[in-house]
């Protein structure tokens, strides 16, 4: 062997052995590459100089630290409890007056879990419209409470989120037609209507249980277009009616509402849910005496003598503008956000956002510390174009060589640098830094709303019992670790309020949107 071959056999045979070593030291992540970085033109055995690649490696190894450095500050329980705090303070205040969030719904009864019936119920998320026929058979039927005879999903593509106003509406009555193709309910007039319920995944001002008038769209939906404070149970309606269809819209929910709903069918101390996927969102049973009567609107006086508690939209999106722990990655993915002051707190923790930090943390990585051997994989220098699903399943990947992360990551994204072992590391480590400050920022959320709900009924943190918090969404569900690291943090914020560590525990409701929307009709009497 020549000289120079034979010293980068040996350099490549030690890189191996210390990844070895390091890993079964379980060191973290990036004291793996810290202690044995070697620059990616090394490892493809390109001959690079020595000082330059020296000077190449400690660049990137820099930049790896100052990404840990930037994240570092949201980690610790005191600026947890910190935002916790000041997350409270903005819900108190949106109580008074805020006609955007912390919405009472027109749900001031839990379900008893006796409810009982055959419901169409309909999703509209954040990317897919789904439409089920469920049976509800109540709780003594344990075990078969809850039945989905039939499902169909519809993709909600970039077009269809363009449709503005009825146009979007009449694309989902089109879309419900085809479900219900061949069933005589649904279509014979002569029938009673077939009873439905919705869960929206946006925000709605209700004035009746069935109805609600639109607000704002978040997700690049276009659907709110010139509606703006129009009823949405009757442009539905509407829609259905021109396609033939003979339903009719007895309740309409919030998906936050819907999960807590479809948790507490099942068990009736649930108070609160969460949501986490494309968009994030909290629900919570509230007492009605902590809000400003303007905040209910219109309502029957019968409506005000029966409801003690009302379920709350809270629109956990919109909260911690200004208090949020920002990084100069975070103001970037702002200076070009169509609607940045929206939904803060929605640009730090949810599905559409989490891939555009990482994507815009590994540019800057690319372009000034040689990540990536220097070259931006033809595409990605496109706003949005990494997604959160991709780094979830490079996450994923257990095994030492990566070679599934690998797949995933060219699959997605070929490219003429074929990535590194430390170029996966890399990844890995930006994205499970933005990840975890994501699970921390939602544990903040929600040990805010309970500090708000321990507050309204007078409970002290001490003497709050077991509280479950119904969640559902695929970056809670999926996302690697998510879900434990947003339970530990918020174990440490109960503890650090007095509380007991494991006494708020985050349970999955599944299918929850479905089933809530279909709970949600039930309880009016179908
Ligand atoms: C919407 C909420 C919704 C949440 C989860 C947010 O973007 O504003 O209404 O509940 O996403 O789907």
């Amino acid at each position: 062997m020549q000289p120079l071959i034979s010293a980068m056999y040996k350099v490549r045979q030690a890189f191996i052995a210390a990844i070895v070593r390091s890993l079964l030291r379980t060191k973290s992540v990036l004291q793996t590459i810290l202690n044995i970085w070697i620059s990616p033109t090394i490892l493809k055995g390109e001959h690079v100089d020595r000082n330059g690649g020296q000077r190449e490696g400690k660049m990137y190894s820099e930049f790896l630290r100052e990404v840990e450095r930037e994240f570092k500050s949201s980690r610790e329980t005191s600026s947890l409890v910190a935002l916790s705090d000041g997350l409270r303070l903005q819900f108190g205040e949106s109580l008074l007056d805020n006609p955007m969030n912390m919405l009472p719904s027109y749900n001031h009864q839990l379900p008893t879990g006796d409810e009982r019936g055959t419901f169409l119920a309909l999703d509209v998320g954040g990317s897919t419209f789904r439409i089920s026929l469920i049976e509800l058979s109540g709780q003594k039927r344990e075990g078969f409470e809850t039945s989905i005879l039939k499902l169909d999903s519809y993709k909600i593509t970039q077009d269809v989120k363009k449709l503005k106003g009825v146009l979007f509406f009449d694309w989902m009555a089109e879309r419900m037609g085809e479900t219900l193709a061949g069933q005589n309910e649904g279509h014979d007039m002569s029938k009673p209507p077939l009873s439905m319920g919705m869960s929206w995944s946006f925000p709605i001002e209700q004035t009746s249980l069935r109805s609600g008038l639109l607000l704002g769209m978040g997700k690049g939906f276009l659907a709110a277009h010139g509606l703006i404070g129009q009823d949405l149970g009757d442009i539905i309606q509407e829609s259905c009616s021109r396609k033939g269809l003979n339903v009719r819209l007895n309740a309409i929910v919030n998906d936050s509402s819907a999960t807590l709903l479809s948790k507490a069918y099942l068990d009736q101390t649930t108070r609160f849910a969460l949501i986490l996927g494309t968009g994030v969102n909290a629900a919570v049973h509230l007492p009605v005496h902590i809000f400003s009567s303007p905040k209910f609107g219109e309502r029957p006086a019968s409506w005000h003598e029966e409801a003690k508690h009302v379920i709350v939209n809270t629109e956990l999106s919109m909260f911690g503008g200004g208090i949020l722990p920002y990084t100069r990655w975070d103001r970037e993915l702002l200076s070009v956000h169509p609607r940045p002051e929206f939904q803060p707190l929605e640009h730090f923790v949810s599905g559409g956002y989490l891939g555009e930090i990482v994507r815009l943390v590994l540019i800057e990585g690319i372009q000034t510390a040689g990540l990536l051997g220097g070259v931006i994989p033809p595409g990605l220098e496109k706003e949005y174009s990494l997604e959160t699903e991709t780094l979830s399943l490079m996450e994923c990947d257990p095994s030492p060589t990566l070679t599934k992360a690998l797949e995933v990551f060219l699959s997605r994204h070929p490219t003429t640098h074929t990535p590194s072992h430390a170029d996966l590391q890399a990844i890995r480590l930006i994205a499970s830094q933005v990840a975890y400050r994501a699970s921390g920022v939602l544990a903040a959320g929600t040990h805010g709303l309970w500090q708000l709900r321990n507050e309204a009924e007078g409970i002290s943190p001490s003497d709050s019992s077991h509280t479950l918090v119904a969640y559902n969404g695929s970056v809670l569900e999926n996302y690697p670790n998510f879900r434990s690291s947003c339970q530990r943090q918020l174990d440490s914020l109960v503890e650090a309020s007095g509380g007991e560590r494991g006494s708020v525990e985050l349970v999955y409701a599944e299918e929850s949107s479905l089933l809530g929307a279909a709970v949600a009709v039930a309880c009016v009497g179908g």
